[in-house]
């Protein structure tokens, strides 16, 4: 290749260290020390080494012994002004694990009461940045210290695999929490040239009571993206929880306690969507919602907040294109266009969902991600696995309904083209086995695994196109759909014709093309011959109906403050 040496080296290094996180998920075991620089799935290593429980060796009553199943209101820990509960279920089994105090509106009233006093006479606001920076990394500290324990309930509540948590989810938070730390004393505004004998300048003021409407996919990780860069702002914050994983997220309540963050800064409402969530939106104490979820409530949530002009910040749906370019290695690539999809078991906003490959390498390249797919390990995700079950029942529901709609049955086989969107598909011994309505094929997977928890199995559509709805709906589960492309103005516009543009990966040896498809995409992030590399610093949201507002990095802090001009007349303008 004619690249430069330090071009070179940077495609050699992000390519090496493209996935970490698979790389530990496929071999097993602990999560190593890999240093952050190059490895950013891995943000940090755990200070000490953990032994991997068997999955027969999980007691959730004992991983949740720590966990206060209440509402967090002005720094206690209090039943539903109802007294109702609801019922938090263990994906793995479907057995209930816990009974958790289920907010509504009069508890969202009373938690909005704590957060505005808290904010609006409390002491969090009026401490410097410099001492609300000291509470928030020591709040790093205790999490760190505990990871663990933590990590051991996310998967608990969730499903996704111990590597996962531990790996990836915790020590993110972690990471979070110092860097939105290191903000809290740099928050300022600017010194104006005014046109005028005045002297202005601004203030980024916290906006005030910030709520944060969270998802189940990366419980606490979600958390932090909201409620890490509010608190370095000076906000006070209501958050609601997904009801199906309040768990970590309370634990985490307490230790915001013990850190010193004082009552009422941080209020914590487990409870459903339409109810406490609605509730929190509507509540005309609030200031600003910040949401992460389906495109659907970031509607509702838009409506919501209109009658009382609150400043909203939506990261929604997505339906991200995984681009690769004629001439690449294909071993790897075809690993990270695995890791892009399958992360998580698929769900994650943004999952690499349209697998677009290049005609020149489409059918060996379909061939190796069935054979990669196929290869992935799915069970307990307490055991060495790669993909633990899906979150709940309606969420398999939904994957399942995708897997049956992308093709009339699944099994290996070849098609006879009988209508343009129909196709007649044959075992490879001649005998038939289906109609694949829409015309993609499913080369492996496509079913529910058992009976019991929400297991499905890694699944592959090969011949997808764009008019789908496998290619064009969130599926968010374990399905990849693999289409083919021909010239990069085509794949721009097919990858762009989608309503969402969260994210996007291209996999290239050239770097001129790496950078027109980078600007070619309407999407937030776009990722070069890597995909899923999270960082603190860097920005990540979407365009179009992927949602608006920025989380992590600087850009987070503009969802958490107000900009005040100040302005006085100046009798001796020295500079004029
Ligand atoms: P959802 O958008 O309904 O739920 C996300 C959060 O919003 C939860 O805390 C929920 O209680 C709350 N919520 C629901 N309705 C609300 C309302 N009317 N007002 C205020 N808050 C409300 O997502 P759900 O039902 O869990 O999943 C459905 C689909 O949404 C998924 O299959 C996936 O396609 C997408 N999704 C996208 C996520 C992302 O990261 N962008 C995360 C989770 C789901
Ligand atoms: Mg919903």
């Amino acid at each position: 290749m004619a690249y430069p040496t330090a071009v070179r080296t940077h495609f050699t290094a992000m390519s090496a260290s493209a996935s970490p996180l698979w790389r530990v998920l496929s071999t097993g075991r602990r999560v190593p020390a890999v240093p952050a620089r190059h490895g950013p799935l891995v943000v940090a290593p755990f200070a000490t080494a953990v032994e991997s429980p068997t999955a027969q060796d999980v007691n959730p009553a004992q991983i949740l012994r720590n966990v206060r199943p209440k509402l967090l209101i002005d720094g206690d820990f209090v039943d539903a002004a109802s007294g109702k509960t609801f019922p938090v279920l263990d994906p793995r089994t479907e057995d209930v694990i816990a009974q958790v105090a289920e907010a509504d509106a009069a508890d969202v009233d009373r938690a909005v009461g704590a957060a505005r006093r808290a904010f609006d006479s409390g002491p969090w606001r009026k401490m410097s940045g410099r001492q609300r920076g000291r509470v928030l990394s020591r709040l790093a500290d205790l999490l760190e210290e505990r990871a663990e324990e933590f990590a051991r309930i996310e998967t608990l509540d969730n499903g996704k695999p111990l590597a996962l948590s531990r790996g990836f989810d915790i020590p993110f938070v972690v990471s979070h929490f110092r860097y939105f730390a290191g903000w809290a004393d740099k928050i300022s505004g600017k010194t104006l040239q005014t046109n005028s004998n005045t002297f202005a300048y601004t203030l980024h003021e916290a906006v005030g009571v910030a709520a944060a409407i969270i998802p189940w996919n990366l419980p606490l990780l979600m958390m932090a993206l909201k409620a890490a860069p509010a608190l370095a702002c000076g906000c006070t914050v209501v958050l609601k929880v997904a009801e199906q994983t309040p768990m970590s997220a309370l634990l985490f309540g307490e230790l915001a306690l013990e850190a010193g963050v004082p009552p009422g800064v941080f209020n914590i409402l487990p409870g459903y969507g339409p109810t406490a969530g609605a509730a929190l939106v509507a509540h005309p104490g609030v200031d600003k919602v910040s949401f992460t979820g389906s495109t659907e409530v970031g509607r509702e949530i838009m409506r919501g907040a209109a009658d009382g002009v609150k400043h909203v910040s939506l990261e929604l749906g997505g339906k991200s294109a995984a681009i690769v370019c004629p001439g690449v290695d294909l071993e790897s690539v075809v690993e990270e266009a695995h890791d892009a999809l399958f992360m998580n078991q698929g769900q994650a906003c943004a999952a690499g969902s349209r697998t677009f490959v290049h005609e020149s390498l489409y059918d060996e390249f379909v061939e190796r991600a069935v054979e990669r797919a196929q290869r992935a390990t799915v069970g307990d995700p307490f055991g060495d696995v790669q993909l633990g079950p899906l979150v709940d029942s309606a969420q398999l529901e939904k994957v399942l309904g995708y897997m049956r709609e992308g093709a009339a049955q699944a099994g290996a086989g070849y098609l006879c083209l009988v209508a343009e969107y129909s196709y007649l598909i044959y075992r490879l011994n001649g005998s038939l086995i289906g109609v694949a309505t829409q015309g993609a094929v499913v080369r492996c997977g496509g079913s529910r695994i058992g009976s019991k928890g929400y297991y499905v199995e890694p699944t592959v559509f090969s011949d997808v196109r764009d008019e789908m709805s496998i290619a064009k709906e969130e599926i968010f589960g374990p399905v990849q759909s693999i289409m083919k492309w021909s010239s990069v103005e085509e794949v721009l516009d097919r990858a762009n014709a989608s309503p969402y543009g969260l994210g996007a990966g291209v996999w290239t040896k050239d770097l001129d093309l790496a950078n027109r498809i980078s600007r070619g995409l309407r999407v937030g992030t776009v990722w070069v011959n890597c995909y899923n590399q999270f960082d603190d610093a860097a920005p990540f949201g979407g365009y179009k109906m992927s949602g608006f507002g920025r989380d992590m990095s600087e850009y987070a802090l503009q969802n958490f403050t107000e900009v005040k001009a100040v302005v006085t007349p100046l009798q001796d303008p020295a500079w004029i």
